[in-house]
């Protein structure tokens, strides 16, 4: 072989080691400080991204921005009802394509947690469980049965094996040094009797026999046997300790914010709060914790849990659905992870020293006889911001915040002044691109199929009584149809004048159609918390055969809870029609019905588009159970895509024959519970900071770019209660405003400190930077440095400001991508000697 093939062999073979090898992790333990990754402990910043809530084409630029915040793991659970559809057929492609998401994530150089469960909750379709393993006989969920043991096993080894196959084990030299078995069962195991402990020993020993290599994790489970962690959720962990010292203080979700549900309000929580919980878990002696969620991203299909959770699965993360990284939440928790690997070194050498300041204030030192030394103050107290005293030095501490003390002595970052950018999204109407014709009418562009009222299908069931919904179509579709009929004699009560006719009608939910001699009657949806429906629905019969439909639906099926399987979905009953006089009442439940399992239109696979069923004639607006399908252009340009649905009522989408999950802009949450002002101090709960009350909890859909090419695209959508689809538009999602403000009293930034370790010459500095590499600066909307007031997109001067202000910054950053300024009278003069300034900047990239 010549000598330039061979060089030409070694350097493919060496670019080949340096990219599935970027870590070369080789031995993962752990001892009660931290987990040791070869040989060495490590302080570890983690966050969640559930690979099929985006699409492998964002996953390379999800996993940057992650590693660009900060983290050194990504977590992600393992959905089994994605991957065995069907008993052992395996499916891998797509959006489920594990192992080419766990090879991103090494090839970034960043490390994976393995959370595979298979239970994983995560407001997944049944908590992540196929449909099928309720149909195993003789199976209980969770508990100790064969039945349920040998399928979890059998899954849970399959996964194992398909990571060591391609040597992703970090003691297989690959990225994974984590994995989780079970999911909080410690949190419903007592509904579980003795059953419970012995289920938790056997799933622990399985885990283990399993032989990964790497250490295995069970989070809210005080009883997890050795040498299994006991990690723990929640929205603060600083509290926490493990159930053996000589295992480490992991948090396996902090929740960046939280979940939403169709007819509720939005939740969000305040970076102040979120930052301060994550400095409070590393100051009490945590070395690993993970934002759960990093990156929410989307329910597509119908993945979405429930009942009702939203399409959208955002959850306030530091990356929004759409990929966009949300500011000053992402930046601010960057920061704060610098500042915290700056104590590593000293973090992981020792165990932490307490001493109280005063009621409510808390320093912690790590200090070794080596010279290494770090300190977090902590003021817990909600109301009342103090001077502490230590180490002979004087600090400010605002109220519930922890300020960081890397050499015990300068503060490079206190959790409540937020240092870094914010930034106002906005969502850019585009006009959707119809191939129009001549008359330039919209609605001619639109075609249409009326899903048939009652059985349509041949393929049908029929049995004495009614079935619970979930057992009778296996989760095949959200819909089944429960038909029957009844003969009404002439001159019988129910028709005489003066009584009307209610047919009543019990169910497990999730929603209700109720048709009486094929006219929509009434449709109901179960309401929030209480997941049951039961209506009387006034009815006009006729004398002879009238027939009786009712569609159910589900929305997502259960994910949470002591027997959550079992909850059941359906018209149970009693259903009956009754003289509304109080006369006769004909009980219709144990007489026959016929049952037609999914819709016709899902029959005929009219969400590709295909079939020549549309009909294009005399355009339906606002009719229940109607298809329409349409053609359009994509938006120009690269930016994220959503489809806006006002307008429209309940339903389901597909563009190019992907679904992008259920829509329901109909349903608006309650009026009341949101503040216009969320105070991030004090302990946060789900609900404690709510937004969009009495608005459409979702209106914005998220449509991958990669499912759209530039033209020709289909778009169907089938409309449950009617609405005008006319109406839908378009939507991308680009960043409007950059802002910044920041107060002579902020410490200078963490970068600085980092370069300068005195922290005395830095300044507090303002930094802005446009997201993206080719954006610059183009112009400064509001520029003051005195006494502003405001919020991003809504500054405004107070009595003081400097004159000169708008100039300087002009200077400094129009046509730059960044700039930084620092915020003193030494680059502005001092406009009111005495006070304490701040400057404010609004900014347009473009
Ligand atoms: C936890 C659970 C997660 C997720 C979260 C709420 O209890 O482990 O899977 O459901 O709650 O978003």
């Amino acid at each position: 072989m010549g000598k330039r093939i061979m060089l030409l062999l070694l350097m493919v073979v060496f670019l080949g080691v340096v990219t599935t090898t970027s870590f070369a992790v080789n031995n993962v333990t752990y001892d009660h400080r931290a987990l040791v990754i070869d040989g060495k402990r490590r302080v570890l910043v983690s966050g969640s991204i559930h690979y099929p809530r985006s699409t492998p084409e964002m996953w390379a630029d999800l996993i940057q921005k992650s590693k660009d915040g900060g983290l050194d793991i990504i977590e992600t659970y393992i959905f089994w009802d994605l991957h065995e559809p069907v008993q052992g057929q395996y499916d891998f492609s797509g959006r489920k394509d594990l192992v080419k998401f766990v090879k991103l994530v090494g090839e970034a150089g960043l490390y994976v947690h393995l959370r595979i469960g298979p239970y994983v909750c995560a407001e997944w379709n049944y908590g992540g469980f196929p449909l099928w393993l309720h149909f195993v006989p003789g199976i209980k969920f969770r508990t100790d049965n064969k039945p349920f043991k040998e399928e979890m096993q059998r899954f849970t080894a399959y996964i194992v094996d398909l990571m060591k196959k391609n040597n992703l084990y970090g003691s297989q030299g690959g990225p994974i040094i984590l994995s989780q078995i079970e999911n909080e069962y410690g949190n419903i195991d007592s509904a579980y009797g003795s059953a419970a402990k012995s289920y938790i020993k056997w799933a622990a020993n399985m885990a283990v026999s399993l032989d990964t290599g790497v250490p295995w994790v069970m989070c809210q489970q005080a009883d997890a046997p050795d040498p299994i962690i006991n990690t723990c959720n929640g929205f603060y962990c600083d509290q926490f300790t493990p159930n053996s010292n000589q295992k480490p203080k992991l948090w396996t979700e902090n929740w960046s914010g939280w979940f939403s549900a169709f007819g509720s309000p939005i939740p969000y929580r305040p970076v102040e709060d979120l930052a301060f919980a994550v400095a409070r878990f590393y100051q009490r002696g945590g070395t690993m914790q993970n934002y759960y969620m990093y990156h929410g991203g989307t329910n597509f299909d119908h993945t979405s849990g429930g009942p009702f959770i939203t399409t959208t699965y955002d959850y306030d993360a530091p990356i929004d659905e759409y990929g966009i990284v949300r500011q000053p939440k992402w930046g601010h928790l960057k920061d704060v992870h610098k500042a915290i690997k700056l104590c590593e070194a000293a973090l992981v050498a020792t165990d932490p020293v307490y001493s109280s300041l005063g009621p409510n204030l808390e320093a912690t030192m790590y200090k070794t006889d080596s010279g290494l030394c770090a300190a977090f103050l902590a003021n817990v107290g909600t109301q009342s911001d103090a001077t502490v005293k230590f180490n002979g030095n004087s600090y400010q501490l605002p109220a519930w915040s922890v300020s960081i003390l890397p050499d015990c002595k300068n503060v490079v970052l206190n959790t409540a002044k937020i240092n870094s950018m914010a930034m106002l999204p906005k969502f850019i109407p585009q006009s959707v691109k119809y191939n129009l014709d001549s008359s330039g009418d919209i609605a001619s562009t639109w075609s249409w199929f009326r899903e048939p009222v009652g059985i349509s299908k041949t393929k049908t069931l029929v049995k004495p009584g009614l079935l619970e919904q979930i057992n009778t179509t296996a989760d095949k579709s959200d819909y089944l149809w429960y038909s029957s009929s009844i003969i009404i004699k002439y001159g019988e009560s129910l028709l005489q004048n003066g009584s009307q006719t209610v047919l009543h009608v019990e169910s497990l939910g999730h929603g209700l159609h109720a048709f009486i001699n094929g006219k929509l009657i009434a449709t109901r949806f179960a309401p929030t918390g209480n997941h049951k429906i039961s209506v009387d629905i006034p009815a006009t019969l006729n004398p002879g055969k009238n027939t009786v439909d009712l569609l159910s639906l589900t929305v997502g099926l259960a994910n949470y809870g002591a027997f959550y399987e079992l909850a059941g979905a359906g018209v149970t009953g009693p259903v009956s029609l009754r003289s509304s006089n109080g006369g006769l009442t004909l009980d219709l439940s144990s007489q026959p019905w016929t049952y037609q399992i999914g819709l016709k239109g899902e029959d005929l696979d009219l969400s590709s588009g295909s079939s020549s069923l549309w009909d294009s004639s005399s355009f339906p607006k606002n009719q229940p159970l109607t298809w329409y399908k349409t053609l359009f252009d994509a938006p120009d340009g690269n930016d994220p895509l959503a489809l806006d649905f006002t307008g429209m009522g309940k339903g389901e989408a597909w563009v190019n024959g992907q679904s992008i999950g259920r829509y329901w802009p109909a349903l608006s949450s309650p009026d009341s519970g949101c503040t216009d002002y969320c105070n991030y101090k004090g302990p946060y709960k789900s609900n404690k900071c709510l937004k969009k009350c009495g608005k459409p909890s979702q209106e914005l859909y998220h449509v991958p770019r990669s499912w759209v090419k530039p033209s020709g695209n289909v778009l169907v959508v089938f409309e449950e209660i009617g609405g005008d689809p006319t109406k839908i538009s378009f939507t991308t999602k680009q960043v409007g405003s950059i802002c910044s403000h920041v107060s002579e009293s902020h410490p200078p930034p963490v970068d600085m400190w980092n370069t300068d370790q005195t922290g005395k010459k830095s300044v507090p500095t303002l930094s802005l930077e446009c997201p993206s590499s080719n954006q610059v600066i183009s112009s400064i909307k509001f520029v003051s440095f005195g006494t502003p007031q405001g919020s991003c997109g809504s500054y405004a001067h107070g009595t003081c400001r400097s004159l000169q202000a708008q100039k300087i910054v002009q200077k400094a950053c129009v046509g730059a991508r960044s700039c930084n300024i620092g915020v003193s009278v030494a680059t502005f003069g001092d406009p009111c000697i005495g006070v304490k300034k701040s400057l404010a900047v609004e900014a347009i990239c473009g």
